[in-house]
């Protein structure tokens, strides 16, 4: 049998296979990537791309690319409850951080924004990246089983087009295989949680909807009808994929009453329901179901096999996290398996990955499935019945609209149900608190600091060891750089201010003496090589002028000194992290 070899095999081109090919590929490390089918996502599935998914991206060099294609946050914004787009509104919400009291607080914390790229635009923009670093691609090539033993994993692989059958020999292989993940099965993975909770049809059309639209920019329009609360996401949500030509129709049904037959009728009933207008001509794209789940793995990893992305994590779109953190795994484990193919680390700094992206896995499935809680509150406002009854719904929808003082204690609880679902599209801190505690990461002795606010909510910024490094604005020749900037690109970094530059290079040029190492130092303030114009990076690091920060290639603080008597440690500090 034809045997290939590599050093990474990556099973998917989804967010999370196609994120780590393009990380592994940039660092040189030579990738296969096999998708089953012949493109990309072949609808727009994920859309919502957070700050942290583009710092990945910007990381990669192709954060303006995924913004040419995207719909900035501003037009992401208006978040309408209503019973259909031409219907009563039962009130507007300035989600996805747009208000000017949590637009502040997005903005402070990351040098990128929030943005809409629906996933059968991200995934081209990764997959290609892949490609041309050097990522060999098999489309229309499928996993079928795998063995491993101590140096590597043999993996049985079907040529689809062909039929034909061979082995590709890899050092390492990646489980990037979506939600009914046969990696995760034939691992035997540890599996906790709901999968077929419900269903959800997918309507995605084009229609002329500015006159409806324009007026409300908004990526999402959550509907509440006759029938809804009855099985799947127990919603109808219209989503904006293209101003205001291209959408698509999400529409809950109960599993139990059997599968839809998915017909253009079908889809077109859909659309128009939620239009609220069926003169309104639409062209139906395609018909498509999706199921609810809630599942998670204990366990991520065994031997030379690691799983991210839905494989890892499968649950509803309710707070758009699902694409992001499939990202997010693949940066946490690029970097690791660089490493350890350059003879840079020891196979104990992949074991992080499990106890760094375990706890995100869950913690996320968990939230998502709590969130459902926000929805009821508005059925409840509404006093809808617990029918699909069209004169029973247009009955409640006239008597909250009846001018009486009686009515006016049930329309102030239905304000209060609409800002209630605010937490759908707000979850910042989940997205920038993805706080490691690791053997890949050393404190410094001081006490973790504890947030004010509710850290799934909230993004709290510390410079603690574990956490996700600040944001700052910096200058060099005047311009503005963003600490970012000089971090990440599968690197460590020191930063430190002017007294501590040459203690910690020093300190530099051992670990490279030592383990062979090359840990970049950046100087930061007056007369450095980065002026800390604004004083933040002073103020917020949390060091002394000469102390350090050692951020990760993954822009997670790795360990932090307080001056530089404390430089003569960075070697052992990178043996502990890189398990030397
Ligand atoms: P994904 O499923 O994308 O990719 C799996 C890959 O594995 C594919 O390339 C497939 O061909 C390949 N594959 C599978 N088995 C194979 C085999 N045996 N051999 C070879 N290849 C194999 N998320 C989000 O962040 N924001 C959002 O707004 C939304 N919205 C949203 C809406 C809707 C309607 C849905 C259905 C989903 C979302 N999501 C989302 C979720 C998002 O789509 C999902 O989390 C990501 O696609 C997961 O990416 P992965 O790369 O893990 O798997």
């Amino acid at each position: 049998m034809t045997t290939v070899e590599t050093d990474v095999l990556v099973v998917g081109s989804g967010p999370a296979g196609a994120t780590a090919a393009a990380l592994l590929s940039s660092q040189g490390i030579p990738t296969i990537m096999l998708n089953r089918y012949g493109s990309v996502a072949n609808s727009p599935r994920a859309h919502i791309t957070n700050q942290r998914t583009m710092e990945v991206l910007r990381d990669l060099g192709l954060e303006d690319q995924a913004k040419a294609w995207a719909m900035d946050q501003e037009m992401m914004g208006t978040t309408v409850w209503a019973s259909s787009l031409t219907g009563m509104e039962f009130g507007r919400l300035r989600g996805w951080y747009t208000h000017p009291e949590w637009k502040g607080q997005h903005d402070l914390a990351s040098a990128t924004a929030i943005c809409d790229l629906p996933q059968d635009r991200l995934e081209p923009i990764l997959v290609s990246a892949a490609g041309l670093r050097g990522t060999t691609q098999l489309l229309k090539t499928e996993l079928l089983t795998f063995t491993q033993d101590a140096d590597g994993v043999t993996a049985q692989v079907r040529d689809r087009v062909t039929g034909h059958t061979y082995e590709i020999r890899a050092k390492y292989l990646i489980g990037a295989d979506g939600g009914r993940s046969a990696v995760v099965e034939q691992l035997g993975l540890p599996l906790e949680g709901e999968m077929g909770e419900g269903g959800n049809i997918n309507v995605v059309f084009e229609a002329d909807l500015s006159h409806l639209l324009a007026h409300r920019p908004a990526d999402m329009i959550w509907m509440i009808q006759p029938g809804t609360g009855h099985g799947g996401l127990g919603l109808g949500v219209l989503r904006m994929i293209q101003p205001y030509k291209r959408f698509m129709a999400t529409w809950g049904y109960d599993p139990a009453e059997g599968t839809p037959e998915l017909t253009d009728e079908l889809g077109t009933r859909i659309a128009h329901q939620l239009i609220g207008d069926d003169t309104v001509p639409v062209t139906i794209e395609s018909v498509s179901l999706w199921s609810v789940n809630h599942m998670n793995v204990t366990d991520n990893m065994s031997g030379r096999v690691f799983v991210a992305g839905d494989a890892a994590h499968r649950h509803t779109p309710m707070h758009g996290l699902g694409s992001n953190t499939s990202v997010q795994d693949s940066f946490n484990l690029a970097w690791k398996l660089a490493h350890v193919l350059k003879g840079l680390a020891g196979p104990g700094l992949l074991e992080t990955y499990r106890a760094e992206r375990v706890p995100v896995a869950r913690k996320l499935v968990g939230r998502v499935h709590r969130t459902f809680g926000v929805v009821p509150p508005m059925f409840r406002a509404l006093r809808l019945p617990p029918t699909a009854d069209r004169d029973a719904y247009d009955a409640a929808l006239a008597a909250i609209q009846v001018p009486t003082k009686e009515n006016a204690a049930q329309r102030r609880e239905l304000a209060d149900a609409v800002l209630g679902t605010l937490p759908i599209f707000h979850t910042h801190g989940m997205e920038m608190n993805q706080i490691y505690d690791s053997t890949a990461v050393v404190t410094d002795g001081l006490p973790a600091p504890r947030p004010e606010k509710d850290p799934e909510f909230w993004y709290f910024p510390s410079t603690f060891p574990g956490h996700h490094l600040i944001h700052i604005w910096l200058t060099r020749d005047q311009r503005k750089v963003p600490l970012i900037d000089l971090v990440g690109k599968g690197r460590f970094t020191v930063l430190t201010g002017p007294s501590g530059a040459a203690d910690w290079t020093s300190a530099a040029a051992l670990v490279q003496d030592k383990l062979g190492l090359e840990v970049t130092v950046h100087t930061i303030g007056l007369g450095a090589e980065y002026q800390d114009t604004y004083g933040t990076f002073g103020r917020h690091a949390g060091i002394a002028e000469d102390g350090a920060l050692l951020v990760r290639p993954d822009h997670m603080v790795g360990w932090r000194a307080q001056d530089s008597t404390h430089a003569s440690r960075l070697v052992d500090v990178l043996r502990q992290i890189l398990d030397r």
